[in-house]
């Protein structure tokens, strides 16, 4: 069987984390490469996960490395240049979330991408989460009847965190922006995801209520008009503790939750009612959650998409569909009007 080949680019938190033990998961896969500017930092994962092949620039592991695929795990201002020079080079591309910083650069890589004939996925990780995977399927099964609204809360303490040793979080020119560029576009995404609705226009406020030493927003409350006309809100933080990632969602008959936060096991919790008598009537609805994502994991599902020949869920374009409303939000807490969400 012909093993797919990887290079891991950016040996940092997620690498380690996510990328690297995903990868394990499948025996079609085999990351033989890995590069980080910083030599000692890829050292130290070739080591812990077996790599033979380490770099100090991407380029040449992209040229000399004898691999398929990248998984692209640098900061993100790296994800446009990254994703470009692979393409060319014919590798596909798993980018990580937020793809990139402008529409200009989404639609260049969406481009590239399909010129070479490579795949393009972003690594969006709520969607691979079993309880959302089955959240998503009661939704839209329409037992909750037509959909009303949408709320949606991801939260965590900060980047500081998540890795200690990765200050180009707070650096706007590196990350395009505070928590709604890095956590923001995860809660926006998932309510995507769960509802299949595309976005109209949203209106935000944004502030720096506690990290004050940051130039950036560590708060972000946004509300979301549907272009079927379904309201939403989502709110975001770097300063949700304990982590919190919740989406509600009512319906005409119904009303579900679904909830991620290791102190409460109890994901998904949803009602019915008889809409002819709303007061009086509920019905629990029992679902039941797999232990594992139905495609195993984001990387276990690149590798599949690229062996099938196939077009990810979560592509270049419906990436880039969520980040333009991430862009908006930012552009609406600006200006004080809804912004429509513009491609
Ligand atoms: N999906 C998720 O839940 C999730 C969680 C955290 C981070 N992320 C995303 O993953 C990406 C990386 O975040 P992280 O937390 O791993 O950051 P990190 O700082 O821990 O790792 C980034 C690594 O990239 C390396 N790097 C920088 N420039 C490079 C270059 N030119 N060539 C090669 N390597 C280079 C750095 O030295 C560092 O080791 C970001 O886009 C971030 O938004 C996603």
């Amino acid at each position: 069987m012909k093993k797919i080949k990887i290079g891991i680019i950016g040996a940092g938190k997620i690498a380690e984390r996510l990328h690297l033990p995903s990868y394990k998961e499948t025996k079609k896969a085999e990351v033989i490469a890995i590069c980080d500017v910083i030599r000692n930092k890829a050292e130290r994962l070739a080591k812990m996960f077996n790599i033979p092949n380490i770099y100090t620039d991407y380029k040449q592991m992209i040229k000399e490395g004898g691999i398929d695929a990248v998984s692209i795990c640098t900061p993100n201002y790296l994800h446009c240049e990254m994703t470009v020079f692979a393409a060319n080079n014919k590798k596909h591309v798993l980018v990580e979330k937020p793809m990139a910083l402008s529409i200009k650069e989404m639609k260049k890589m969406i481009n590239v991408c399909k010129k070479n004939n490579v795949i393009l996925m972003v690594e969006q990780t709520q969607r691979f989460d079993p309880a959302h995977e089955v959240f998503r399927d009661l939704v839209q099964s329409g037992v909750l009847g037509k959909i009303i609204a949408v709320r949606g809360k991801l939260g965590h303490s900060g980047p500081e965190f998540w890795s200690d040793e990765s200050p180009w979080f707070f650096d706007k020119k590196k990350s395009g922006g505070g928590a709604t560029m890095d956590v923001g576009i995860h809660i926006l995404d998932l309510i995507r995801f769960i509802t299949g609705k595309d976005i109209d226009s949203v209106s935000s406020i944004m502030s720096n209520l506690v990290k004050k030493k940051l130039k950036l927003e560590d708060n972000v409350a946004s509300v979301i008009k549907f272009k079927d006309g379904t309201m939403g809100i989502f709110e975001t933080s770097w300063t949700t503790s304990p982590y919190e990632v919740t989406v509600q969602v009512y319906g005409e008959k119904g009303k579900a939750i679904v909830s991620q936060a290791n102190y409460d096991p109890q994901r998904i919790r949803a009602w019915k009612v008889d809409p002819k008598n709303p007061y009086n009537t509920v019905e629990e609805i029992k679902v039941k959650i797999p232990k594992k994502s139905r495609h195993i994991n984001p990387c276990v599902y690149f590798v599949n998409c690229i062996l099938k020949n196939q077009k990810p869920f979560i592509d270049g374009v419906e990436g880039m569909k969520s980040m333009a409303v991430i862009l908006a939000a930012i552009k609406s807490a600006k200006t004080g009007k809804f912004e429509k969400v513009r491609i």
